[in-house]
């Protein structure tokens, strides 16, 4: 039987050579696989006589060895080569920074709204609620304010379409209306005086430049009892607005105005940079509103407010463009992150 250690050498060369697992196992199937070199050899045992077939197997058998053998090598030396490869693309550099959690924050306008109400309810004012889209009954009508007012015109208010051409719903052009669902309420459950809320939330308006947007905050004030004056009014918004930007110093201007659910009314201003900017308007509640909602105005009088929240927002943090709140923009609101309400 032909010698086949030359076998050997040619493995070897054709293990080496092979660079991937894949390569490796089909040049393994030349020597060791069905058809291959060894196992055509085995078979032929079977031709020999008794005598030379052990020498023949065992000479067989080295050779088979010898190519495992070196099978085993090459597969482990690729193994190894692979690993290094995964290691290398899997490597954690321990230098690198650590991945931060983005701190979170409330936005300007919200922190305002809180403190506007932590401020009023340590002085006993409730926090109420009213519906964005209202009534053109309770926006204005209950409100004392007539067919003709300007505050009714298209221009100024947004009228909900309700399909049929009419007009009768409206975004709320005020916190106002929330006056009259809350006394309305109070007197059918009986609420005993005084009535003192504060309401705050989304009014809308036809209106946009740097300091008006046509969706805006508001917040709304009402003390109704039988012993309130204008003078209490002054106090009241006097002392909130000190507290409110923590000076004892702080300027605070009536202005006589017109509104037509006050009686009589003023416009607030604070003093900023030379000026005056207009932060709210207040009033002894008309005694047509109190008449709508069946409040006896020989008996009782009451004071409301209403505050612009943008307004108080800007004075209190230094935004000189009111249209910052609404853009949303990261590098602007990461900057209130630090402070705390
Ligand atoms: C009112 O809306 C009255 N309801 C306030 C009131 C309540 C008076 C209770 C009397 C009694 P006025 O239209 O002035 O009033 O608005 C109040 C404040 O909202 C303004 O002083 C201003 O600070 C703010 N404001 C008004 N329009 C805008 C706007 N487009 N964008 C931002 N803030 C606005």
């Amino acid at each position: 039987m032909q010698n086949l250690e030359y076998l050997i050498p040619g493995a070897q060369a054709d293990f080496v050579s092979c660079t991937t697992i894949t390569d490796l196992e089909n040049a393994k199937a030349k020597y060791l696989g069905k058809s291959g070199a060894l196992t055509g050899a085995m078979k032929g045992l079977g031709k020999l006589s008794a005598e030379e077939r052990p020498a023949a197997g065992a000479a067989i058998n080295m050779v088979k060895q010898a190519i495992e053998e070196a099978l085993k090598h090459r597969r482990e030396a690729l193994l190894n080569v692979e690993q290094d490869k995964q290691l290398a693309s899997e490597s954690l550099d321990v230098t690198l920074p650590a991945r931060m959690h983005a701190q979170g924050g409330l936005h300007p306008v919200t922190m305002t709204l809180q403190r506007v109400e932590a401020l009023f309810h340590s002085i006993g004012f409730s926090v109420a609620t009213g519906p964005e889209i209202e009534t053109d009954f309770y926006n204005f009508t209950a409100l004392n304010i007539p067919e003709n007012h300007p505050a009714r015109a298209m221009h100024d208010t947004f009228y909900v379409d309700s399909g049929d051409g009419k007009h009768e719903q409206v975004l709320r052009t005020h916190t106002s209306p929330v006056q009259v669902h809350y006394m309305e309420d109070a007197i059918k459950n009986n609420t005993e005086f005084p009535l003192k809320i504060i309401a705050s939330g989304r009014v809308y308006r036809v209106d946009s430049d740097a300091t008006h947007s046509p969706m805006f905050h508001q917040v709304e004030g009402l003390w109704v009892d039988d012993h309130i004056s204008f003078a209490n009014l002054k106090g009241v918004v006097q002392d909130f607005l000190r507290r409110f930007f923590e000076r004892d110093d702080l300027t605070v201007r009536f202005r006589p105005s017109f509104f037509p659910f006050t009686e009589p009314s003023a416009e607030m201003d604070m003093s900023w940079n030379d000026g005056w900017l207009e932060i709210g308007g207040c009033g002894m509640v008309h005694p047509e509103v109190l008449k709508h909602v069946g409040i006896d105005s020989e008996q009782y009088r009451g004071f409301a407010f209403g505050l612009g929240i943008e307004r108080l927002t800007m004075l209190r943090y230094g935004v000189n463009d009111l249209r910052h709140f609404f853009n949303n923009d990261l590098r602007f609101l990461q900057q209130f992150t630090k402070w705390k309400n």
